[in-house]
């Protein structure tokens, strides 16, 4: 296919029939979470309707079960780059990101360093930040406010040998957009001696991950905002599981990737994660002539298909996002924040509207069907920083392989009724 159909990626997913008041629904809120293909359904529907069991049973359902768990990890291995070995499942980043706290800051001592930056979700500073109670130093890489950008003068000073033993950053900003060269962050831990943990929630649905390349030792991201259902997905290298105890009960397995794994986990939402990464992959394969000449080479099978189904939503989005933000612009008192033109950014459109609150905007959108977030989406840090929190934070578009141009249309039209009422 030489031309990205984006009917028959609508046709794939139920929701997207739902109508406002006679409009159809038109999903923005992507950031928050997308909807979700039938095959995901399909696969949570199946794995409880005919396989339903705790694992490592000697009978039919457990020993099926065993096998959809084995199956997930494989999937998570090929979104990520790694070995199934290396990819956990959890209730959802968050969660994961704690637990991964407290077992990296049971290694720490008092005095040492942890960097976070003003940029990023909350989920990948209060954990961090809560090392602290234990002596732990964290310290801040500041946020350029004009570009919305790391400022990488500071992040090099802040990360120093002997001192430093984590760095946290993410991948990309769910408020902004902006994509943060984690390559050079986890480069910098490594030449510290410390581990590097990249937040990937955001990112992951805008672009594929390697982390063999990026050589981080910690990933995670959340299987809800890339077609999946709510669990989410952390990558542990071996050598970094190695070091370190996470919480677990005497009772269960320190190999990876179960070492990180407590309690029963949520199997449907692994079956459901499965069908996702699948469904990644069939966009992929539908799309591969659109992204031949940036598929890196060497790679194979389902992992080949899903970094061809991470480009081809790009391809597909970016230039619909660049038209938003000079649509967008040309409104007055509209202001969009995020980098400046030509910075990698994702397809995520992030504004204010003189005369509203985000939340009045917002809510007058949604009456019309048009489904944007408002707020700080707990990327408090940076909304507070850019003065917005008294003006109710970001208006946020976000862009998925399944929106058109047509709701983008609608939307700047709405935009432009919402200015014109306030003048
Ligand atoms: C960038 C980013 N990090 C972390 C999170 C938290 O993810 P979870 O809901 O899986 O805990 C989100 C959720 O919106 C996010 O956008």
């Amino acid at each position: 296919m030489t031309h990205y159909d984006v009917a028959y990626v609508r046709s794939q997913f139920p929701a997207l029939k739902r109508t406002i008041d006679g409009r159809p629904a038109a999903y923005l809120d992507g950031p928050g979470g997308t909807q979700t293909p039938r095959r995901v359904l399909d696969a949570v529907r199946e794995y409880l309707a005919d396989h339903n069991a705790n694992l490592g049973g000697r009978f039919a359902t457990s020993e099926e079960t065993d096998a959809t768990i084995a199956e997930a990890h494989s999937a998570g291995a090929d979104l990520l780059g790694c070995e199934p070995a290396e990819v956990s499942f959890g209730a959802n980043m968050t969660t994961l990101t704690y637990f991964l706290a407290e077992a990296l800051g049971r290694r720490l001592k008092p005095g040492d360093e942890v960097v976070i930056t003003a940029l990023d979700h909350e989920a990948n500073r209060s954990p961090w930040l809560r090392l602290a109670e234990r002596g732990v130093v964290v310290r801040e890489v500041p946020v350029d406010l004009a570009t919305c950008t790391l400022d990488w003068t500071a992040f090099d000073t802040l990360v120093q040998p002997g001192h430093t033993k984590v760095v946290a950053v993410g991948y990309a900003s769910n408020a902004v957009g902006t994509v943060n060269d984690v390559a050079r962050a986890a480069a910098l831990a490594r030449a510290a001696g410390a581990w590097s943990v990249v937040d990937a929630v955001h990112y992951a649905l805008h672009g594929p991950i390697d982390v063999r390349a990026l050589g981080c030792d910690f990933l995670l991201c959340s299987a809800y905002k890339f077609f999946g259902p709510h669990v989410g997905l952390m990558y542990a290298r071996r050598e970094a599981t190695a070091q370190v105890e996470p919480l677990r009960l005497a009772t269960q397995t320190a190999e990876p990737p179960y070492i990180w794994e407590t309690g029963t986990l949520n199997f449907e939402g692994m079956a459901g994660t499965t069908a996702a990464i699948d469904f990644i992959a069939d966009l992929g394969d539908r799309n591969v002539a659109l992204v031949e000449d940036r598929l890196p080479a060497g790679l194979k099978g389902r992992r080949r298909a899903v970094v061809a189904g991470m480009l081809a939503g790009e391809v597909y989005e970016q230039p619909l996002a660049t038209w938003l933000r000079e649509q967008l612009a040309g409104i007055p008192g509209v202001k969009i924040y995020g980098p400046p033109e030509g910075s990698p950014r994702t397809s995520t459109v992030s504004f204010t509207l003189e005369g509203f609150l985000a939340g009045e905007a917002a809510r007058a959108l949604g009456d019309r069907g048009l489904f944007v977030w408002d707020g700080d989406f707990y990327a408090a840090s940076l909304v507070r920083l850019l003065g917005l929190a008294e003006r109710g934070g970001l208006i946020r578009v976000g862009l998925a392989p399944y929106t058109t141009q047509g709701e983008l249309e609608r939307l700047v039209t709405a935009v432009g009724d919402l200015s014109r009422s306030a003048r």
